[in-house]
């Protein structure tokens, strides 16, 4: 069929899984990011700063994309920043491809902050929003950089004819070093600490989120819905949840994680632990591991995400997310959670990344 992706946010958690699956489904792919990797194969990698238009520009130069994927942000201080910084990416991109007599479709990977509101007032602000989280969830009244990406790609669709979807993954749960928001590997890299110091593996978080009922997004079906979408004409000109298609308790997962590292685990213990306080001090402690183990990346702060985890496992509320409305459409891909982070565990010891 011709078909040409351009997965923006090549080596991202997110983006490096579209890229591999699309790979293996006999795409042509460009790989766009600052720095990008030849990783996985036949991935061209495209070095460009969204942020910066001539950098784009030539970058793209040759590009004809066919179908582009955006999975990419920049994590700033405030949410009045992310709008600013966030929404220019977007619109640059599409600036940049405006010329492209060849693309047809843009995927844009948002998240459940789209219900749940941005980082500065997560679930915390006026009244807590109806789980399952469902697609017909009106917009909250509070500014939000999803929003403000989702209608760069309305505008920049409507001026240049393209279709386009949206993707709302709760955590992403996948293998990446060097991103900025990475729970997986967090909880693998505590344990790994756990483990080696003897310490007990504390749930960080909250009693909501302890009890309640959870889900989470593994990368890979992330990447399928990107890639069924792209297929699927009752699919357009729409956005969609997309999470594993089963539901947990962080009280039933802990202990199976735990196992999975050999450490003892401890659950809710009548307040929030953070996880940013509880390995405050570990760098030194990691490098020490590192070099003992020959693991190949000694700097904890390209592993770890503790912040986010932190406001992951802290909400007041169970987060749960509903399937129906891709899966009437046909999406019927599922995984099974503790799957996806053993998987995700032997991942990351193949890479030497863990001991
Ligand atoms: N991670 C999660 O658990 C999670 C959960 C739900 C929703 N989401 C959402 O999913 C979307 C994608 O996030 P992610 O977590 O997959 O991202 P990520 O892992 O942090 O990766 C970001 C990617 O974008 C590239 N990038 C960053 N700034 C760039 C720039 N100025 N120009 C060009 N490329 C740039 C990065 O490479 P370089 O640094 O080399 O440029 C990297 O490839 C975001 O909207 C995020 O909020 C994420």
């Amino acid at each position: 069929m011709g078909r040409t992706a351009l997965v923006v946010g090549a080596t991202g958690i997110g983006g490096s899984y579209v890229a591999r699956q699309l790979v293996a489904s006999g795409w042509r792919v460009y790989g766009l990011a600052r720095r990008p990797s030849g990783e996985p194969g036949n991935v061209t990698p495209v070095a460009a700063d969204l942020l910066d238009m001539e950098s784009l520009e030539v970058a793209l130069g040759g590009v004809e994309p066919t179908h582009v994927f955006i999975t990419t942000w920049m994590r700033q201080a405030t949410e009045a920043e992310n709008i600013r910084v966030n929404a220019a990416m977007v619109r640059n991109l599409l600036a940049a491809l405006a010329s492209k007599k060849t693309l047809r479709h843009v995927a844009l990977v948002t998240g459940l902050k789209h219900y749940l509101g941005p980082f500065e007032a997560y679930a915390q602000s006026g009244t807590l929003p109806d789980t399952p989280l469902r697609e017909t969830q009106p917009r909250l009244p509070e500014e939000n950089f999803y929003y403000a990406q989702e209608d760069e790609v309305y505008a920049a669709a409507e001026r240049d004819r393209f279709t386009w979807t949206i993707h709302r993954p709760h955590t992403i749960i996948g293998m990446a070093v060097g991103n900025a928001m990475n729970l997986g590997t967090t909880l693998a890299v505590y344990a790994s600490i756990c483990k080696e110091t003897g310490r007990v593996f504390q749930f960080p978080g909250s009693e909501a989120q302890w009890n309640g009922l959870s889900d989470v997004t593994d990368a890979r079906m992330l990447a399928s819905q990107l890639l069924w979408a792209a297929d699927t004409d009752a699919a357009r000109n729409e956005a969609f949840n997309i999470v594993n298609g089963d539901v947990f308790r962080w009280s039933w997962l802990w202990a199976r994680l735990a196992e999975w590292f050999g450490v003892q685990a401890m659950g809710f213990s009548g307040s929030i632990q953070p996880l940013e306080t509880a390995m405050k001090n570990d760098h030194e402690v990691w490098r020490e591991i590192a070099q003992r183990h020959g693991l190949v990346e000694a700097d904890l702060d390209r592993l770890a995400s503790p912040w986010h985890t932190d406001l992951d496992l802290g909400r007041p509320l169970e987060v749960m997310t509903d399937m129906a409305k891709s899966r009437k459409l046909g999406f019927t891909a599922y995984q099974a959670t503790d799957e996806s982070f053993f998987n995700l565990f032997s991942q990351l010891r193949a890479a030497r990344l863990i001991p």
